[in-house]
């Protein structure tokens, strides 16, 4: 008798798992930034599906993609991988530092198309203050280049 209200739970949990799976991009907001020990900047702010929507990107592997001895693979891609698990936090190789590859994937892009963000304070946001008196519209300083 027990062991039903066990396996219940269990067999939800797991028959749910691919769901949460394919909802978690259309939910992200942020990219993740818990990779980086001690983050010195707030998440960069990234709503995936929707940023990719507007911005017109077509193929995944835009972003996820992979190599093969140094060669772009065109129609293999990587979103089941996070980026950290090739990029590490220091560079190895034509490898980028995960700083350096998040920055010249998303700022690189920006450039080059001249839309979107590229000031570190357009993709780094402070939370907003709940009190607009307390912390007033304030403009983001250009900060030096890292
Ligand atoms: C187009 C968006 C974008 C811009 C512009 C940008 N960054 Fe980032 N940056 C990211 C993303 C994405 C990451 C990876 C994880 C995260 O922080 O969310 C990151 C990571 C970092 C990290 C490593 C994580 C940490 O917080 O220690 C630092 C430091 C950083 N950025 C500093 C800067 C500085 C300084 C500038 C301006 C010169 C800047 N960034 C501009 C998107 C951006
Ligand atoms: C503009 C760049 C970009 C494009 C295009 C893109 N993604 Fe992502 N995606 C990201 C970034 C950045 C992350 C966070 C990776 C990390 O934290 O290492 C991510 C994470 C994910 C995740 C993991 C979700 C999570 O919450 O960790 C999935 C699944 C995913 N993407 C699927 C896709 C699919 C499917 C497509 C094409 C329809 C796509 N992505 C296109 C940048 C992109
Ligand atoms: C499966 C492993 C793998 C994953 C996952 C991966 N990369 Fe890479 N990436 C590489 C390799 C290998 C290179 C070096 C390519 C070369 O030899 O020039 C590279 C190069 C880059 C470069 C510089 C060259 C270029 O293509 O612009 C950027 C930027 C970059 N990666 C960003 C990212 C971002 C952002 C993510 C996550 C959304 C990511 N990478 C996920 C393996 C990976
Ligand atoms: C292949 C090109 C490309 C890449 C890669 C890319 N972006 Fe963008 N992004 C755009 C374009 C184009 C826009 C402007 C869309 C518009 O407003 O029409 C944009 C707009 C944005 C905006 C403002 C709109 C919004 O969603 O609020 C943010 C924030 C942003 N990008 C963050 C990022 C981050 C963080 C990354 C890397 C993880 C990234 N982008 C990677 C092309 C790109």
């Amino acid at each position: 008798m027990k062991r039903k209200y066990i396996l219940i739970p269990i067999i939800l949990y797991f028959g749910l798992l691919p769901i949460i799976a394919a909802q978690a991009q259309e939910d992200m907001q942020f990219v993740d930034n818990t990779v980086f020990e001690k983050p010195k900047r707030p998440p960069a702010r990234f709503e995936h599906d929707n940023h990719n929507d507007i911005s017109g990107i077509e193929e995944c592997n835009t972003c996820h993609h992979v190599y093969a001895d140094g060669r772009l693979v065109e129609d293999d891609s990587s979103e089941d991988q996070s980026c950290s698990d090739c990029h590490g936090i220091d560079p190895a190789g034509n490898r980028p530092s995960l700083r350096r590859a998040f920055h010249l994937n998303c700022k690189g892009c920006h450039q080059q198309q001249g839309a979107g963000p590229v000031m570190c304070a357009e993709c780094h946001q402070k939370p907003r203050p709940l009190n607009a008196a307390a912390g007033g519209a304030h403009q983001p300083k250009p900060d030096p280049q890292p």
